[in-house]
Parts: structure tokens; sequence; C-alpha cells
């Protein structure tokens, strides 16, 4: 195989952010909104804490009103609640995103549903999910993660995906999911596979669009791999790295590796996404995407 195309999701997210920003501009100029988002972190997971500071970050840079409401571990469901409440009823808001796991005293499901379904930029409400799987995509907020897959599966392959297999690894109400809906939107043919799936390797082969959301890093080795597919890999996963020696505690350093076994995939794919820089990146522009249609939304 000839080398694959490397799917840049560090540019793509960029050029997204360009677009969304001038459309800020242009909002602000033509009718006095500012796009607002509210991220709400529970506790202080070093990872989560990551994600959720760039995404505040992130809206800033792109002209939004962009709040942080840090909560402590200890929060009961009851204060969420009552976070979340305040930010439905906030005009200046048009985006709520609640970072996810929450602590184990407080029902994911229960604050998600709290949510305002037309503030919901993480598309994980109810309403959201039932608009995209009746193929009412146009009108829900679409996860930020399974659209930036798209957006960059679109770039390779056009919109129509007739004709084509698609296998997704992982069947999460975040990611593998709403991936089946939207690609079966896009008239490709779907399977999820998952941990239980018999003979993994063997339905991946068959993909022409192989998209990986299991979370274990490297597990989907060339063997996977259809000759000419598009891989896409979600899998954000800290391994211990023994040939980059130890920090100064004694500490193993670590790396970032997908689900995906890079190097074996990409000699046969015809296009891949890299980790970093691939998927990570795009959900961060998706949910910038998603504030700006909110509040072109509430401007009417
Ligand atoms: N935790 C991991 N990914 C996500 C995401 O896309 N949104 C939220 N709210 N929490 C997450």
């Amino acid at each position: 195989m000839s080398d694959p195309i490397i799917m840049d999701g560090k540019a793509r997210s960029k050029s997204i952010i360009e677009e969304v920003t001038a459309a800020t501009r242009r909002l602000r100029d033509e009718t006095g909104v500012q796009p607002g988002l509210a991220v709400v972190i529970v506790g202080s997971d070093p990872a989560s804490q990551v994600y959720v500071g760039s995404k505040a970050k992130r809206a800033e840079e792109c002209g939004f009103k962009s709040v942080k409401h840090e909560l402590t571990e200890d929060t009961s469901e009851d204060e969420l609640l009552k976070v979340v409440d305040a930010l439905n009823r906030d005009d200046t808001i048009h985006g709520i995103l609640v970072q996810l796991p929450l602590p184990k005293q407080i029902d994911d499901a229960k604050v998600i549903q709290a949510i305002d379904a037309d503030k919901d930029v993480d598309g994980f409400h109810l309403v959201n999910v039932g608009r995209i799987a009746t193929g009412a995509a146009d009108e829900a907020f679409v996860p930020c993660t399974p659209a930036g897959c798209m957006v960059m599966i679109r770039d390779v392959l056009g919109d129509d995906l007739s004709g084509l297999n698609a296998v997704i690894v992982g069947r999460s109400n975040i990611v593998g999911k709403p991936m089946a809906q939207l690609l079966l939107a896009a008239n490709a043919t779907v399977t999820i596979a998952h941990s239980r799936t018999r003979d993994l390797a063997s339905v991946c082969a068959k993909a022409d669009i192989l998209v990986a959301a299991v979370g274990r890093p490297e597990m989907i080795t060339g063997d996977f791999v259809k000759d000419g597919a598009v891989v896409v890999d979600v899998g954000i996963n800290r391994v211990e790295a023994a040939d980059k020696g130890a920090n100064a505690d004694g500490s193993p350093k670590t790396r970032l590796v997908g689900d995906v076994a890079y190097d074996e995939a990409a000699a046969k794919a015809r296009a891949i996404t890299p980790v970093p820089g691939g998927v990570g990146p795009m959900t961060i522009g998706m949910l910038m995407a998603n504030t700006l249609r909110s509040a072109y939304r509430a401007a009417g």
C-alpha cells in the first residue's frame, strides 16, 4: 500500500475554530448576541481537569463568554442540579457541559436530563439522542466526538457512504452508539462490535471504515484492518514507556497511545488518525461549533 493519508485532527480543528471565531464576530455585530458556554466539573480528577480547562480556554479564544464552575468532590446531587438549573435560566449561556464521570453520589443520567435540551451541546440529553436516532440529526446537538469523527471520515470519503461497511468497536452512549447512528444516516452498512463479539478481528477486517472506541491500548492490530480502510482511533490511553526511562521521582515515563496499533494499521490503511492529534482536538472543535449553533438559534 502507498502511504496513508494522516487525518490531522489538530489542523482540521484549528480551521473549524477559525470559522467559529469569524461567525461569532458576525453574530455579535449583527445581533449583539455573544455565545456563552458553561463547563461544570465536580471533583479533581486530573484528566477531567485538563479536558475542562482546554474547553473553557478554547471557548474564550472563539470570542465566547466562558464560565467554569468547579465543585468539590463531595458536592451533592441536589447542589449540582441547582447549578444546572441556574445555567438553564441564564440567557447569556447557550451551552452547558457537565464533565463526566461524576462522583458516585451523583446520578449521571439525572443530571444530563436536567440540562435544557436546547443547551445540551454535548448531545447527551434523551431529546437529542432521540432526534439523532430518528434521523433528525439536523435538529439535534450531535455528540462532539462522533461528530468530529464524521468530519474526518467525510473529508476522505465524501458525504455519501453508500455501499461501505462501517465497523465500530465499542458501544458507549458517548461514542459507539451515536457514531453508529451517524454512519447509518450517511448510508453506510453498520456493525457495532464490542468486548463480547466473537472473532472480532475478522469482523473488523471487513470494515471499509473502522472506528475504534474501546479504551484498550493498541488492541486493534494490523490483522484487524482491511487493505484500504479508513481507520479512526478514538482511544486515548496512557501507558508506561519503558524506552523513555524514568522521571526524577523514579516513576516510569508514559506516553499516549490509541486503541489502534498505529504502525501496523497505517501499513494497510488508506487513511488513519494519529493519537494524539487526531480525534481528540476535533471533539473540542465540534463543541465550539455546537455552542455557536445554539447561540444562533437563541438569536432567532
Ligand atoms: N467525559 C469524557 N468525554 C466527555 C464529553 O465529551 N463530554 C462530557 N461532558 N464528559 C466527557
